[in-house]
């Protein structure tokens, strides 16, 4: 029996060393020292032995035993080390292959849209989101456009049915926020806008940024304060602020807002044609018959508002020489920003 059980041993040993992988080694574990394994069908010949024999006979089947579960666990050890090697090797991600996908980033007119927006909140305005299609009266009239007047031909619109059109300016969320909300107010509400215009610096579908405040004794130098601020940000500090009388229905007095042209520095270049000043935006001081006609007192209340064009201030940001780049989507033209 003593031979038997070396020869077993020395069996084992041989195939613990020829597995190569877990799951052969395992199978080989079951064979010998499993339940009804091979040293286990050895034991039972322990039946036939004398009672002096026997603890003996059990002390050398023990010490097998244990020096087989150690080669196991050995070899165990190996194989795994070995196998987790090769699926680690095999799963390799070469992380340096996709070098040249490119990254997506903000499109140059909602990147500076978003900073326009950013500024104005750090300086508490509200953020309103009016709609697309709107109606004559909040785009127009309640704006003192009435249906005859001669500001209507500078806002070439597309009318959708008797009374419904595409806004053709932000203006028209002053008038839905000031039937809401109550002095003081100061907003902003930037968003799309659409006239029938097409050429190098006109586009059908374009962005405007409409602000507003209104507030017990606010004057025309609030307005020139917060847009000199405004254009030292957006343009450079050496930036100087004008204003040219002009003419808004739903302003005044109303102005024209220029800036002193970030090139040439004022003295006249081709982006400002030869002027100096580049035109910004619109602005005034709320015509009294737009506050009454919101439901605010225009003996208590006073306030001022402007409206810019977004394209164009990214136009002049990046010296952008034609407002359809910024529609076409072209990736040449995008990824230089
Ligand atoms: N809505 C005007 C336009 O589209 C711009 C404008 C001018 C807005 C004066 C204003 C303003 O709020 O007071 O041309």
């Amino acid at each position: 029996m003593e031979e038997q059980i070396k020869q077993l041993a020395e069996d084992c040993s041989g195939e613990i060393a020829a597995a190569t992988s877990e799951n052969e080694l395992y199978a080989v574990k079951v064979r010998y020292l499993g339940k009804s394994g091979l040293i286990s069908e050895l034991m039972k010949g322990m039946r036939n032995l004398t009672p002096e024999e026997r603890p003996i006979m059990g002390k050398i089947v023990n010490e097998v035993r244990s020096k087989l579960e150690e080669r196991f666990s050995v070899r165990g050890k190996e194989l795994h080390d070995k196998e987790l090697e090769a699926k680690l090797a095999s799963e390799k991600i070469d992380i340096t292959i996709n070098k040249k996908t490119a990254v997506g980033k903000l499109h140059p007119l909602n990147a500076v849209r978003k900073r326009l927006v950013d500024f104005f909140v750090s300086m508490g305005f509200d953020v309103m989101d009016g709609p697309e299609v709107e109606t004559d009266y909040y785009n127009f009239e309640a704006l003192n456009v009435p249906k005859d007047h001669p500001a209507r031909d500078m806002q070439d619109t597309f009318f959708i049915d008797d009374g419904i059109l595409l806004r053709s300016q932000t203006s028209a969320s002053q008038v839905r926020y000031m039937e809401k909300v109550k002095p003081p107010i100061k907003m902003i509400s930037p968003g799309r806008v659409f006239r029938n215009d097409d050429d190098a610096t006109h586009s059908p579908v374009f962005h405007q940024l409409e602000g507003l405040v209104v507030d017990k004794g606010i004057t025309m130098c609030d307005l020139k304060g917060i847009l000199d601020l405004f254009a030292k940000h957006f343009f450079g500090e050496e930036t100087n602020v004008r204003f040219r009388p002009s003419y808004f229905p739903f302003t005044e007095p109303s102005v024209e807002v220029d800036v002193s042209c970030s090139i040439c520095h004022g003295k006249g270049c081709k982006i400002c044609k030869g002027t100096g000043w580049i035109e910004i935006l619109g602005a005034g001081i709320v015509n009294r018959k737009v506050l009454r006609e919101c439901g605010i007192d225009p003996d208590e209340y006073t306030g001022f508002a402007f409206g810019f064009g977004i394209d164009r201030i990214a136009n002049i940001i990046h010296s952008i020489p034609h407002i359809k780049l910024l529609y076409e989507n072209d990736v040449r033209f995008l990824k230089q920003f």
